[in-house]
């Protein structure tokens, strides 16, 4: 592969992709098409801005024009650009459905001009909706049950992929992964939003009772799989991606407490996320057996190392939040 185009490289996910194989790829030229929505922010990728084999493309995944020129390029594309916080696409989905379903759409419509273009779409767990604690691991072959406005159009883009490659022999692969964690992410989502209250003395807050259960990758594992399923993936595969460490909400907020010395009354639970998914649980066999990927980081060291990473990145938060907050309506 000589030239990947990577969307959304600007995010959580996107730039610790970037950051790890922009420089262990000389080989590769990556261009990242980012629309700084207040997720993006270009200091993620700071640390490799002045590599030869990057550049950076200002603008929408929407923009067909843009879209068909970058495409002209490239025989990798790695998409992980979207609007991806449950919360969010509860208040207001419509950014939801035409980032991550007609944006999707853009780049599988660029990709029919270019026959023999690996496209991994990165998708997640929650397409296969809520487990009970006693339901079977979701394999490739579940059924998709999204139960959030955000899942139900990281499902549509699956179901647009899979069409593509049925109908017009598309080389579309798509990785649906565990909860990620990891230095960089908004902090809007759950582990940065607990060690944020937890600096700033205020309470943590916990949605209902806190027995939900996610399974939880490290970023730099969840990249790590991107570009097995990228470099040595089938065409028209989709591949689990686990995390090997399911918990429950609860135990998240008490490591961070214990982490930094907190006592458990500064947890508050809080009302709960309307339609709040139980459990998410993906087997993830075929991406172990057939890609030889496994998860590397423990979780609890994982864990610390992001903690960290959180209380000396006061600035960064801090502007990762004016952002979200002039993007609220
Ligand atoms: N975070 C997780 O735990 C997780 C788990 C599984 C799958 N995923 C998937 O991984 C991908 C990346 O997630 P993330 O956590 O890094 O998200 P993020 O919200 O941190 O980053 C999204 C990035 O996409 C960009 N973007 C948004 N809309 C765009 C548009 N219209 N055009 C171009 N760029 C646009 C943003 O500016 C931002 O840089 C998403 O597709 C998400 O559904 C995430």
């Amino acid at each position: 592969m000589r030239h990947v185009l990577v969307t959304g490289g600007c995010g959580f996910i996107g730039s610790a992709f970037l950051r790890r194989y922009v420089p262990a790829h000389p080989e590769v030229h990556f261009t990242n098409l980012d629309a700084l929505t207040y997720a993006g922010d270009p200091a993620n990728v700071e640390s490799v801005a002045g590599c030869p084999n990057y550049s950076f493309v200002h603008g929408d995944v929407r923009d067909r024009t843009l879209v068909n020129q970058l495409v002209k390029q490239i025989d990798g594309l790695v998409h992980f650009a979207a609007e991806s916080h449950v919360d969010r696409s509860i208040v207001d989905s419509s950014d939801f459905v035409t980032t991550n379903i007609c944006g999707t759409h853009v780049l599988l419509e660029a990709a029919r001009q270019r026959p023999g273009l690996k496209f991994v779409l990165v998708s997640t767990d929650e397409v296969y909706g809520s487990l009970s604690e006693d339901d079977a691991a979701s394999t490739e072959d579940s059924p998709l049950r999204p139960g959030s406005p955000y899942s139900a159009a990281k499902a549509s883009a699956d179901l647009l992929a899979l069409s593509f490659v049925r109908t017009y022999g598309l080389d579309v692969r798509i990785t649906r992964c565990a909860n990620n964690y990891g230095p960089f992410q908004y902090p809007e989502k759950l582990i940065p939003v607990l060690v944020r209250k937890a600096v700033a003395g205020a309470s943590l807050p916990i949605y209902g009772d806190g027995r939900n259960i996610r399974d939880w990758l490290y970023v730099d594992d969840h990249a790590a799989a991107v570009l097995a399923v990228l470099q040595r993936g089938q065409a028209g595969r989709i591949y689990n991606v686990g995390g090997d460490s399911a918990r429950r909400n609860l135990e998240i907020a008490r490591g961070v407490l214990t982490h930094l010395s907190l006592p458990e009354s500064r947890l508050e639970y809080v009302r709960d996320r309307p339609g709040h998914d139980w459990r998410y649980c993906v087997d993830d066999q075929r991406l172990r057996r057939e890609l030889q990927w496994k998860p590397e980081t423990p979780f609890e060291a994982g864990m610390r190392q992001t903690i960290d990473w959180y209380l000396e990145q006061g600035e960064w938060v801090e502007r990762a939040l004016a952002r979200g907050q002039a993007a609220t309506p």
